[in-house]
C-alpha cells in the first residue's frame, strides 16, 4: 500500500550514480517525517540497470520498513539490482522481521547505505550480515544529508531526549510582539506556510503559559495538504492554564512545577509532566517517544531553552517592518561580541517578504 511510484526522473541527473539514487531514498524517507517516531524515517530504491524499480518508505512505527516496501515493488528486478537504504538494514528481529533477510533473499548485489544504525548495540551488525551473504556493501553516501534526516531518531538513542529547533518570528528592529495585547502576525504567509511544515514533520510543539494566555494558538497544521498535527507540549509551572485553550488536544502534555495542582489536566486526559528544569523536561518528553520539539515561544520558555544550552538549531523569520516598542524574542544574560554563541550551518532564504535565517547550535547526535 505504501510502495510508491514516483518517477526517478525527480533525482537530479547531474548527481553521480549513487548520490543520485541515495537522494531519490532521501526524499522518499522524508514522507514518513513526523509520523515514524520511536522508529527513524527511512527510505529506499530498488536499482537495476540505471532504472528504480521498487521504491518505498517507512510510514510509521509498526508497517513494514521502507526495504519491505521497496522489494516488494521490485519483486524479481530485485535480483542482481542495487538497494539504496537511508539507514542502515536492522539485523534484529522487533515488530517486523529483519530487513538484512529481505535484502539477501531477494538477491541483490549490492547495498548503499547512507548512515549506520547510531544505536551502539546495533550499529554496523546490519552491514556485516549483509557482507557475510556476499553482497558487496558500501556506507557513507549521502551521511550528512541522512544523519540531519534522523536526527529526531538519533538524538532519541544517544541521548535520550528529543531534538530541540527554537522558531519564533520577529521584525527588523527585533520584537516578536507588539507592547499592547491583540497581536497580529509577525511574518507573511509564505513564511507561517513553512513554519506549517515544520509542525507537520516534529514530533511535537511547545509554548510557554505565556503565549497561550496572550495568543491561545491552535497549533495545527491547517491549511496544509495532508497535513498531521503534532502533540501539543504546554509549559506552565503553576499549572493555571485555561483548559479551554485550543492547543489541548489528545495527546497533549503539560509540563509543570512537581508540587503544581493538576487534577483537572488529568481529568481532561492531558498527561501530566513534572520538571523542576528544562533538561528533566526534556528526558522525560523522550520516554514519551517525543523525538523532536518545535519550541515556538514565546521569549519566556525560548530563553529559559536557550540559557540552559538545550536548543538544537534555531530557525527565525525576520520581516521588514518597524515596530518600535514591544517584546524582544530573548532575555538572555549580556555577552561580549567574543562571547556571542554562533550558529553553525548558516542558511539564509528569503520567504515573500520576509527572510529565515537557520542555524544549528547543538551537534547532530551520531556514535
Ligand atoms: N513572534 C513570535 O514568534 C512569538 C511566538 C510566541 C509568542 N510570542 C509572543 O510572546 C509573548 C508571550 O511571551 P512570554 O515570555 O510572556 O511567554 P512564554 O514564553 O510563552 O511563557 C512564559 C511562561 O512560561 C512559563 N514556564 C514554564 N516553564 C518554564 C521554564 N522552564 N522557563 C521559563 N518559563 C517557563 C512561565 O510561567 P509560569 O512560571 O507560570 O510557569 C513563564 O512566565 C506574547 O505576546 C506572544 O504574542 C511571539
Amino acid at each position: 500500500m505504501y510502495t510508491v511510484n514516483a518517477p526517478p526522473e525527480r533525482v537530479a541527473a547531474a548527481l553521480p550514480t549513487d548520490e543520485r539514487w541515495m537522494t531519490l531514498a532521501l526524499d522518499l524517507a522524508a514522507r514518513g517525517l513526523g509520523r515514524t517516531t520511536p522508529n527513524p524515517p527511512v527510505g529506499c530504491v530498488i536499482v537495476q540497470e540505471d532504472e528504480a524499480v521498487g521504491l518505498g518508505f517507512h510510514p510509521r512505527a509498526g508497517e513494514p520498513h521502507a526495504e519491505v516496501f521497496a522489494l516488494r515493488g521490485a519483486g524479481a528486478g530485485a535480483h542482481g539490482a542495487t538497494a539504496y537504504v537511508t539507514l542502515e538494514p536492522c539485523h534484529h528481529h522487533g515488530r517486523t522481521p529483519p530487513c538484512t533477510d529481505a535484502l539477501i533473499t531477494s538477491g541483490v548485489r549490492r547495498v548503499v547505505v547512507a548512515a549506520l544504525d547510531p544505536n551502539p548495540r546495533v550499529a554496523g551488525c546490519g552491514v556485516q550480515a549483509l557482507r557475510d551473504a556476499g553482497i558487496d556493501v558500501t556506507v557513507g553516501v549521502l551521511e550528512i544529508q541522512a544523519t540531519r534526516q534522523q536526527v529526531g531518531f538519533r538524538s532519541l538513542i544517544v541521548r535520550g531526549r528529543p531534538w530541540v529547533v527554537a522558531k519564533y518570528a520577529m521584525t527588523l528592529d527585533g520584537k516578536v510582539a507588539a507592547h499592547d495585547e491583540g497581536n497580529g502576525a509577525v511574518s507573511g504567509e509564505a513564511a507561517r506556510a513553512r513554519a506549517m511544515t515544520w509542525r507537520d514533520t516534529l514530533d511535537a510543539v511547545a509554548v510557554g503559559s505565556g503565549t497561550l494566555h496572550s495568543d491561545d494558538p491552535a497549533l495545527t497544521t491547517r491549511g496544509l495538504s495532508g497535513g498531521r498535527d503534532a502533540r501539543t507540549v504546554v509549559f506552565d509551572r503553576r499549572a493555571q492554564s485555561s483548559l479551554q485553550a485550543r492547543a489541548w488536544r489528545p495527546g497533549s502534555v503539560l509540563v509543570t512545577a512537581p508540587d503544581a495542582a493538576t487534577l483537572a489536566f488529568e481529568a481532561a486526559s492531558i498527561t501530566v509532566v513534572r520538571a523542576e528544569t528544562p533538561q528533566s523536561a526534556l528526558t522525560q518528553l523522550g520516554r514519551l517517544d517525543i523525538s523532536s520539539l518545535l519550541l515556538e515561544g514565546g521569549p519566556g520558555l525560548l530563553s529559559a531553552f536557550l540559557d540552559a544550552s538545550l536548543v538544537d538549531e534555531v530557525r527565525v523569520f525576520i520581516a521588514p517592518k518597524l515596530l518600535g516598542r514591544g517584546l524582544s524574542p530573548l532575555t538572555l544574560p549580556a555577552r561580549r561580541m567574543h562571547e556571542a554563541q554562533e550558529l553553525r550551518d548558516v542558511t539564509v532564504e528569503t520567504l515573500g517578504p520576509d527572510v529565515l535565517v537557520t542555524g544549528l547550535l547543538g551537534d547532530i547526535p551520531c556514535l
